[in-house]
């Protein structure tokens, strides 16, 4: 079998996760695995139409694509995500349409599942047959349970592709057109407030709505908006993930991230994020900015602040997305005030809902409602913790920030529940004691949380 290597890394050979492949090559030599650099090459794909048409040709007369790719900030590298912008922008979808597809990546299984999910309908969105991906924690090669596991995902895929097996679709095709918010003309209100309100928009000329939305809501805020265009700010290029910020929180590109970070964003009381949907995601510049916030290691700087969105494009369709949003607000321990998108026909409900969203936003600012995280942030928070704990000596500012926050919360620090669990332990060893634990434990475990409804 042919399979093309799609590999998004900007590790380029210096990749983990391309080293997986490089193991599939050396076990399965009867089949081609050929790489193709995308991650490390994505400023050549994007400027030279010649190498682009080459990869093009190399997906051609391929029988399946193999997406290789490190998760990045919930998703995929912004360098691949520019790829996959490049190949519906340039009408490039016939050369990958019923091929099959599925995805391999390393990671630490942090929101390794919305990367999956996310590369799995963009692949359906190509025409291709995907199938379900290899998700491998970053140290996986080095376990021989877990090699022979890759090995065998590698042969059920191209099993499917030889047999030509049916594949369930997943994902719904998107309906991208929005309908035209046409706003009223909105008053100005005053700015009597002092709030510090950043917006962080990539809105370009054509992103008319997006435009508009944000414009009502910056009238509507009886407050200064700070607005800012990613788009205008000078960003030297992906992340590279080389971890060199580990130390001290310092990127080596020196360019426009840091000084806004430092003279905007931290001191932010609210901080708004503006989009259009492009590929089921926002922008590829959008994508560029978060993961190069990585900078700031595992560390929720931001926390405390306010939240919100506004978004151009098919949100609803894209339950993917909400949650990845979701995710930024409840991991970054910024409550979210909320998301506005532009999906309604009707224009006076939007703008209401900006209206909304901006007298909210206030409120929140001023009560400091904190955020009430779910899974997403109670389950990332530990895996986070753990990953920081462990690799210290390469996330020395993370580390500092976690032990000065009181982050490294694990449960065997809290000396009162070691006891109490040792002695019930104990106790309910003992068989005739069981039944007489069984019977109470409903009662007792209630009694602190009556209590507490008592004493209000
Ligand atoms: C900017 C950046 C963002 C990352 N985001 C995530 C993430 O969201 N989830 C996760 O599990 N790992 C994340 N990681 C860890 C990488 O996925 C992991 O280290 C991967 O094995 C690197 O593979 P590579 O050497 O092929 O680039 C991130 C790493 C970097 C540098």
């Amino acid at each position: 079998m042919n399979i093309a290597v799609l590999a998004g890394s900007p590790k380029g050979e210096m990749s983990i996760t391309l080293h997986y492949v490089k193991y599939l090559q050396k076990k399965l030599p009867e089949h081609e695995f050929r790489v193709i650099q995308i991650g490390s090459q994505i400023r050549k794909l994007e400027n030279d139409a010649a190498a682009f048409q080459s990869v093009l040709d190399e997906v051609r007369r391929s029988d399946a694509v193999l997406w290789c790719f490190p998760v990045y900030v919930f998703l995929l590298p912004s360098q691949l995500k520019r790829f996959v912008e490049l190949v519906f922008a340039r009408y490039a979808e016939s050369a990958f349409v019923g091929k099959y597809a599925t995805a391999l990546t390393t990671s630490v299984h942090f929101f390794d599942h919305t990367a999956h999910n996310y590369i799995r309908a963009i692949s359906e969105d190509l025409g291709m047959n995907a199938v379900a991906g290899f998700s491998a924690d970053m140290e996986d090669l080095l376990k021989p349970a877990c090699r022979d596991n890759l090995v065998a995902f590698a042969g059920n895929f191209i099993r499917t592709i030889a047999d030509r097996s049916p594949v369930e679709k997943v994902f719904v095709s998107i309906n991208s057109d929005v309908p035209e918010y046409k706003p009223p003309e909105i008053p100005d209100v005053p700015k009597t407030g002092t709030r510090r309100i950043v917006l962080l928009t990539d809105a370009g000329e054509a992103d008319i709505n997006l435009h508009r939305m944000t414009d009502v809501f910056a009238r509507s805020l009886p407050n200064a908006v700070d607005v800012v265009n990613i788009n205008s700010l000078d960003l030297k290029g992906g992340c590279l993930g080389c971890c060199r910020c580990g130390e001290s929180n310092i990127c080596v590109y020196h360019d426009d991230l840091l000084p806004l970070f430092r003279d905007k964003l931290m001191s932010a009381e609210a901080i708004i994020f503006a989009g259009t949907i492009r590929s089921r995601y926002l922008s590829a510049r959008w994508k560029i900015f978060f993961d190069r916030m990585f900078f700031n290691g595992h560390a929720p700087v931001l926390m405390g602040k306010q939240m919100a969105s506004i978004v151009s494009g098919p949100l609803r369709q894209l339950p993917n997305l909400r949650q990845i949003l979701e995710a930024e607000s409840e991991m970054g321990r910024m409550h979210l005030a909320g998301i506005v998108t532009d999906e309604d026909a009707d224009s006076a409900r939007i703008t209401a809902l900006l209206k909304d969203l901006a007298a909210r936003l206030l409120r929140h600012v001023e009560e400091h409602t904190p955020v009430q995280p779910t899974f997403l942030g109670v389950g990332g928070h530990k895996i986070f913790r753990d990953l920081i704990y462990e690799l210290r000596f390469v996330f020395k500012a993370d580390y500092l920030f976690y032990a000065k926050h009181g982050l490294f919360d694990y449960p065997q620090k809290n000396i009162r529940k070691r006891l109490q669990t040792g002695f019930f332990s104990l106790l309910t060893a003992i068989p005739a004691f069981r039944p007489a634990f069984y019977r109470m434990a409903n009662s007792k475990m209630l009694e602190p949380y009556q209590k507490v409804v008592d004493q209000a």
